[in-house]
């Protein structure tokens, strides 16, 4: 290729698609920056180091690139038809995300059943008669999106569909049909299975079922990914059960959004990552993700108990989506309260139990900020960012700012991680523990999913009063080799693919 490069700049013929000039890599396998140029053709990287001419050319500006973020957690099943461009995620420098997290999934499904309403509304947007996976990929590639997709089949997707909110153990036959849904959708290439044991009707499952499923990925090599079934006082108990999981099932185990939740647990981090320490020492396979925020956000319902809701939780809660109250939304649990002059408990059930009201999106305050900083100086911890796509009301600033937060508030503000470590999280990392083929680094034969960005300068800008705020300093992002992002505009490129585990 270095041969023919005066002939090429000369005549102009084989020249290649685009070139990037004037920049440092940072190449996601770890490696210090280096200056260098990329030459990319048919969506993928070609050449890195001195390169020929091209017949488009980007002059990076001296800012850093690097491979494209990847979203270990993302609920965006639903948003790549309600919003293919997926700026919210493109502006961040997000390539690539995996989606059917906490148990939720697009697949499999039954047109003739609502699963949207069985996720509350987490998996709002879907559209289309598919019920597997390779009918949900298509669906969504027709739609031409901007980022990348890969996905897990979720556990409570999986049980509504063949026990509906049964609060018991399945039959033979039910977990037999649980373990088809499941097998098959790893066939078509999910990267995993994963649950929600918090939520319903997850929390009815035993352990055993649950080991039972995750061996249909751990068939696969994939993995078993959870939100497990506490992440408050009984924390510790469930890294157990979800240690046990991964050991009996034989399914690599990745924790999603490691926490504790609540005051009183605060600090508890250290020893749920001492667990896993234990169990990488014991040769189990084991990873996690974080979201860089104080609050999480999810279903409200699924956090109260209606009879007796509790006050203490009630007091950290602020409304993200409301379609019963759209005037609450934006706004604590407790001035909403006190201007209606009800009781704490007594908004929980109003709200709840409103036409709809079981469809609120709710942020809680739940987590403190030294466990984040914990959790960002673990080996490999990966970044995901729990958002959920509803952008009617006021979501949980993570949807648009968790990756430039990392690069800007915890590796140049508070130095918890470099540089460096916490691009390789963000993208090698991430590609290898979700099997994406060439993907995560900038190597000759990857996949050009690309992000420059100026370190001095990236920030998250969207905050809880103003959460829909894409984020400073990422200058462009390239998605299998096309310009999808650049200077503040969206360039309607589309050229997000669908990505099955190890393909
Ligand atoms: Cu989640
Ligand atoms: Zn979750």
């Amino acid at each position: 290729m270095n041969g023919c490069a005066r002939n090429r700049r000369t005549t102009g013929f084989n020249m290649h698609d685009l070139v990037i000039r004037n920049v440092e890599i940072l190449d996601g396998t770890g490696a210090e920056p280096f200056a260098a140029e990329v030459a990319v053709e048919d969506g993928q990287i070609v050449q890195v180091g001195d390169v020929a001419a091209g017949r488009r050319e980007l002059d990076g500006g001296g800012a850093v690139l690097a491979p494209g973020f990847i979203d270990t957690h993302a609920h965006d099943d639903g948003a790549f038809f309600r919003h293919p461009g997926m700026e919210f995620k493109l502006a961040q420098g997000v390539t690539t995300v995996v989606s059917g997290n906490c148990g939720f999934s697009a697949i499999p499904a039954d047109p003739e059943q609502d699963s949207v309403a069985a996720s509350g509304g987490i998996l709002a947007g879907l559209e289309g008669r598919f019920t597997d996976l390779d009918g949900y990929f298509e669906a969504v590639a027709a739609r031409a999106p901007a980022i990348n997709n890969m996905m897990l089949v979720g556990h409570n997707t999986v049980r509504s569909l063949v026990m509906g909110d049964a609060r018991r153990q399945p039959s033979g036959t039910e977990l037999a049909a649980m373990r088809g849904h499941v097998r098959r959708a790893m066939e078509q290439g999910a990267a995993g299975f994963s649950s929600g044991l918090i939520y319903r009707p997850g929390r009815y499952s035993e352990t055993d079922e649950v080991v039972e499923l995750a061996r249909e990925a751990a068939a696969f090599e994939a993995l078993y990914t959870t939100h497990m079934r506490n992440e408050g006082d009984r924390l510790l108990e469930a890294v157990d059960e979800a240690l046990l999981i991964g050991r009996e099932s034989g399914a690599h185990l990745h924790i999603s959004h490691h926490k504790a939740a609540g005051r009183g647990n605060w600090g508890k981090v250290a020893d749920s990552l001492a667990k896993v320490d234990a169990a990488l020492r014991a040769g189990q396979p084991v990873t996690l993700d974080v979201y860089p925020y104080t609050a999480g956000s999810g279903r409200m319902i699924e956090y109260f108990n209606l009879d007796n809701p509790n006050e203490e939780l009630a007091e950290v809660i602020r409304i993200a989506s409301c379609p019963a109250f759209r005037e609450f939304e934006g706004r604590m649990l407790v001035d909403i309260a006190g201007e209606q002059g009800w009781g704490l408990a007594d908004a929980v059930r109003h709200i709840l139990t409103a036409d709809k009201g079981d469809r609120t999106i709710c942020i809680h305050f739940i987590i403190d900020e030294a466990d984040i900083e914990t959790n960002l100086a673990y080996r490999d911890m990966m970044v995901g960012s729990d958002g959920i796509p509803d952008l009617r009301g006021r979501p949980h600033p993570r949807l648009f700012g968790t990756f430039p937060r990392v690069l800007g508030r915890y590796v140049r503000e508070r130095r918890v991680l470099s540089l460096t470590e916490a691009v390789r999280r963000m993208t090698s990392v991430a590609a290898r523990t979700f099997g994406m083929q060439r993907r995560g680094e900038i190597k000759p034969g990857y996949f050009a999913d690309l992000v420059l960005f100026r370190p001095a300068e990236v920030i998250d800008e969207a905050t809880y009063d103003d959460p829909k705020r894409e984020p400073t300093g990422i200058d462009a992002v390239l998605v299998n080799g096309e310009i999808a992002y650049r200077q503040g505009r969206h360039t309607g490129a589309g050229s997000g693919r669908m990505l099955r585990f190890r393909r």
